[in-house]
């Protein structure tokens, strides 16, 4: 798998780099080429000579450290690379990172570097738990880089929690996973609906629902994140969307809704239903605003396409459909039954019973059904965060493909 591979090790200055050496010489016995690249802080830690010896090339830590006045050049390097991997990042280099700082080499290859860059923290639990700390992951998760979890243990200032660096074997493995994963959805065409769909009384007037389209959206920066395309079909919203990778196709009712999915959804390989689509629209939509003095005694209404179902039925078998369900009652079986029905491969539940979940907030809790019968439940969590959880299932369905 990593044979012929070429693989930058960046090392920042925290105890765990200790570990690094060991990775480096795992990473050359499967076949890889590694260039060490280390701040002068990391230098405390474990010597250059080490990590020279083990990667059979000179340590990298300045642009000028040749003696020879010829420099080392980031951008070379940064196309050289297949992959990078950070281990282990201190709290200050993922700052630097979080904001495109580049006042070291290994900063400035991060920048410049054009291949996926795999970053793993490291740090006192208390640190690791610094809402800072929280958010500098989650952004540089939305950046497009590959998060490694640390593992939760004994830490070197004797505190026990999260914050604990993998060990070599266990960060050669995410390593390995990565090339056979990880870039799983680079180039893969994605179609999300998202939002709420609003369905006209009159010019003014209309039935809608409280659907924020932030869901949606999240998901639509991480999979744009990994690489994807992606096509959001997005409902009335006051959301702003405007990054690249990510082409918005506004929408107002259900009809257009469906239309725009239909059509996108024969180009894509992976379709994710988030929209909170009315059920029903009036069956008379008034040319002119009603007065009230004329009053409206009832409103017909008729249902409006199911836009899920119909994917569902189109669906090929290189086609992964996932859709979701906010229920309030009975949840589990109620999610089941549609996914069944809907002709799914997984259906992200989310109940209104749960405080945090639901419309409007930035957070929520979910439960994942797949199609072979299995299912996995989240905590509370951020709508970034669970984007991330969501696609790494996805990832799995695709593992699974045939
Ligand atoms: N959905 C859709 N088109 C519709 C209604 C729903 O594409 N007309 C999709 C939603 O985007 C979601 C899934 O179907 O992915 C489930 O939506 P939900 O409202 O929970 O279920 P319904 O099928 O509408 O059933 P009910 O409202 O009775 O629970």
């Amino acid at each position: 798998m990593l044979k012929g591979k070429k693989i930058i090790v960046g090392i920042t200055g925290g105890i765990a780099a200790y570990k690094i050496p060991l990775l480096v010489r795992l990473l050359k016995k499967e076949g890889a080429e590694v260039q060490v690249v280390m701040t002068s802080f990391a230098k405390e830690f474990v010597t250059p000579l080490t990590l020279a010896t083990v990667s059979g090339r000179p340590v990298l830590t300045d642009f000028f450290d040749k003696g020879d006045g010829t420099w080392n050049s980031h951008v070379d390097l940064g196309l050289w690379a297949d992959a990078m991997i950070i281990a282990p990042l201190t709290a200050n280099s993922m700052a630097k990172m979080s904001v495109g700082m580049a006042d070291n080499f290994l900063m400035t290859l991060v920048l410049s570097a054009r291949c996926p860059i795999l970053f793993a923290p490291s740090m006192d639990f208390d640190m690791f738990q610094h809402p800072t700390t929280t958010e500098n992951i989650k952004k540089l998760q939305l950046l497009g880089y590959h998060y490694i979890e640390p593992a939760s243990g004994e830490l070197a200032s004797g505190l026990t929690g999260p914050g604990r660096l993998k060990e070599p074997e266990e960060l050669l493995a995410e390593i390995s996973f990565f090339f056979e994963q990880g870039l799983i959805l680079r180039g893969k065409k994605i179609l999300i609906s998202a939002g709420p769909t609003y369905e006209p009384i009159d010019p003014v007037r209309f039935i809608g629902n409280r659907s924020s389209g932030k869901m949606g959206l999240a998901l639509a920066k991480a999979f744009s994140a990994k690489g994807a395309e992606v096509e959001l079909v997005l409902g009335p919203v006051s959301l702003k969307v405007d990054l690249p990778g990510i082409h918005v196709v506004p929408v107002n009712t259900a009809e257009e809704m469906y239309h725009a999915c239909t059509k996108a959804f024969e180009k894509v390989d992976i379709a994710v239903m988030t929209a909170a689509v009315a059920d029903f629209t009036p069956v008379n939509v008034a040319s002119e605003k009603i007065k009230k003095e004329k009053g409206i005694e009832k409103i017909e209404l008729k249902p409006t396409p199911d836009i899920l179902a119909s994917l569902g039925k189109a669906k090929r078998d290189n086609q992964i459909l996932v859709g979701f369900a906010l229920e309030t009652d009975d949840e589990f079986s109620n999610a089941k039954k549609k996914l069944e029905r809907k002709n799914l491969d997984m259906i992200v539940l989310n109940s209104l019973k749960d405080e945090g979940a639901g419309f409007g907030v930035d957070t929520n809790k979910i439960t994942v059904l797949k199609k072979d019968g299995t299912s996995s439940s989240f905590p509370l969590k951020t709508k970034d965060s669970i984007a991330f959880d969501i696609l790494s299932e996805i990832e799995n369905l695709i593992g699974g493909m045939p």
